[in-house]
């Protein structure tokens, strides 16, 4: 009887066991299915945010409306910093949704001349419309678009007075192709990536 007793302990606890490390192997597995996905969906992966953000805040837009949204959003949980220029970092090919996105946050702001793709002249300087200023971005006073497609390095945007512009805490600074010139690149910009899933959807993380 003592001796069925412990063998049917046994018997559960080895179940108990088993049945915990299934669980977690299972959870593991799905995990791992969801972050290869993400990789085979071409998102990128940065350093400052956890894998919970990658798994769930990136949204698919169908129309310009539906960025504006998105940018809208965005803008509306941005803190400007206070001892440098707030920068936000735009990766994605060609025809992503880069520049529109930043056309958007231009409206949005209320930036009446119109915001093209800087690509030729590098970089174009909005001032930011006092009626169009929101408690979280108060201290910002310019709009920067920078189109970093053409430059072969940081070098290149050092030319530019990058120094300048990026310790300027009333600069809000919106680089495209930022990869391009990642040395000069500060730890705090803010990453957002883009990507074209058909004629008209375009996914965007935040
Ligand atoms: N849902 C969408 N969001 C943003 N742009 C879209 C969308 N659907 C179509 N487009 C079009 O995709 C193009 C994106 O171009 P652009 O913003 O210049 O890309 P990038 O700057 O990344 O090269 C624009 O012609 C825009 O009208
Ligand atoms: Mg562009």
């Amino acid at each position: 009887m003592q001796y069925n007793c412990n063998h049917s302990y046994n018997y559960i606890a080895w179940g108990v066991r088993r049945y915990i490390c299934g669980q977690y192997f299972l959870c593991a597995f799905a995990c791992e299915v969801l972050v290869r996905l993400k990789i085979i969906a071409g998102l990128e992966f940065g350093n400052r945010k956890s894998i919970w953000y990658y798994l769930f805040m990136d949204v698919v837009t169908k129309t310009i409306e539906e960025t504006k949204k998105v940018a809208e959003k965005f803008l509306a949980e941005l803190l400007s910093r206070k001892d440098e220029a707030t920068l936000v970092a735009l990766s994605g090919d060609l025809g992503s949704g880069k520049t529109t996105f930043v056309q958007q946050c231009a409206k949005i702001f209320g930036i009446e001349s119109k915001v093209t793709s800087p690509t030729f002249v590098i970089m174009k300087k909005y001032p930011i419309p006092e009626f169009s200023k929101r408690s979280n971005l108060n201290a910002l006073r310019f709009f920067v678009h920078i189109d970093a497609y053409r430059l072969k390095s940081g070098e290149e945007l050092l030319k530019l007075n990058w120094q300048e512009l990026i310790s300027d805490p009333q600069n809000l600074i919106f680089i495209e192709w930022p990869e391009n010139v990642m040395s000069v690149m500060t730890q705090n910009a803010l990453q957002i990536s883009f990507k074209s899933l058909d004629e008209t959807k375009r996914r965007i993380v935040l």
